[in-house]
């Protein structure tokens, strides 16, 4: 069992954002090998295990690529029964990708924008899966070192505004 403090913001964020919704919708964007989804659905059971009532319908654990789903349905196994697995690639529109348009209560991100290529329009997908109101629950070890090292990649359709941000920084 994953040890965390309940005076956490996630905590806190879950407990405020599930509190009498038991039809809570949430969906990780790169959940990769899950160390986040465990953190997050351990959370969850503890909240529901306190109050006595269902906190989520749903969690959609998605990924670029498929081939972490094998490792992370046994490494999950214990919470199966709350998981769908399922390919999305962030930077392409959701819905024609099989995705429902306003699905979601809750999209959870953890270090995984800084590494697409063009954040405003990954942005803007993700937000067509999010209800009306709803939270984008951004995670990212922040670091300008690490950011500034990331306007190297050629694969960035939006450098200039990396460039732009990290010159602003750097004065
Ligand atoms: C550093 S891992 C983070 C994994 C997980 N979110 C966590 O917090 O443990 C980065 C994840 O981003 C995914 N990824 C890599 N390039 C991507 C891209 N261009 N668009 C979306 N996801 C990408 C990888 O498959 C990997 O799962």
């Amino acid at each position: 069992m994953m040890k965390f403090s309940r005076d956490a913001p996630l905590h806190t964020f879950l407990d405020l954002s599930t509190h009498e919704n038991p039809s809570y919708r949430i969906l990780e964007v790169s959940a990769g090998t899950g160390g986040l989804t465990q953190v997050v659905l351990q959370m969850l059971r503890n909240l529901e295990e306190r109050s006595g009532q269902r906190r989520s319908e749903e969690y959609t654990y998605t990924d670029l690529s498929p081939a972490f789903f094998e490792n992370a349905r046994k490494d999950l196994e214990d919470l199966k029964d709350r998981i769908t697995y399922r390919k999305l690639d962030p930077e392409d529109d959701p819905i024609q990708q099989g995705f429902e348009e306003c699905r979601y209560d809750s999209i959870i991100a953890g270090s995984v924008l800084h590494v697409t290529s063009d954040l405003a329009a990954t942005l803007t997908n993700l937000r067509r899966l999010l209800k009306h109101r709803r939270r984008l629950l951004l995670l990212e070890v922040y670091s300008l070192k690490i950011y500034v090292l990331t306007l190297g990649s050629d694969h960035l359709k939006d450098g200039d505004l990396r460039r732009n941000i990290a010159a602003f920084f750097l004065c």
